[in-house]
């Protein structure tokens, strides 16, 4: 059985209020008619047309009973490697140097309690060699 596939163009022509397609996890729902169902409100889901709406949909942490109204509203997979796309246009419009901001940061919390544990064992060598 193969389903339709559906395109970042596709996603992109599908993000108003009289048609809206949803991105989570890879598959393609159609949200537009659930739009004045969803407890959530309208726009909290039109803020995810044309991009990947899995962050957020389970940011909320929906119930069994919201992940089972998904197949009805299934239209098709998201095109292969589609979703990296869109996650790299977003990555894009951060800047390179907040980036590495964040990789200095993330290598200091590595490199922290080790300095740390130097100066513990320091700290102690000295000591004792003065006792
Ligand atoms: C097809 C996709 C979606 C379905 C079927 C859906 C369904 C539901 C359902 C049934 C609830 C009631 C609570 C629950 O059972 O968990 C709910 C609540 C909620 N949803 Fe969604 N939802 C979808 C997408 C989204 C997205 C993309 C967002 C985005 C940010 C969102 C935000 C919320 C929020 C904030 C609530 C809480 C409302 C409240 O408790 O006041 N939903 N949703």
């Amino acid at each position: 059985m193969s389903s339709k596939i559906i395109t970042y163009d596709e996603l992109k022509a599908h993000s108003t209020k009289d048609n809206i397609y949803l991105l989570i996890h890879g598959k393609v729902y159609n949200v537009t008619k659930f739009l004045d169902e969803h407890p959530g409100g309208d726009e909290v889901i039109l803020a995810e047309g044309a991009k990947d709406a899995t962050e957020a949909f389970e940011d909320v942490g929906h119930s069994d009973e919201a992940r089972a109204l998904l197949p009805d509203l299934f239209v098709g997979d998201f095109e292969q490697g589609g979703e990296l796309k869109v996650k790299a246009s977003t990555r894009a419009s951060s800047s390179t140097a907040v980036n590495t901001a964040v990789q200095q940061g993330s290598n200091l919390m590595y490199f922290a309690p080790l300095g740390l544990l130097g100066a513990y064992f320091a700290w102690r060598f000295y000591s004792s060699g003065s006792l």
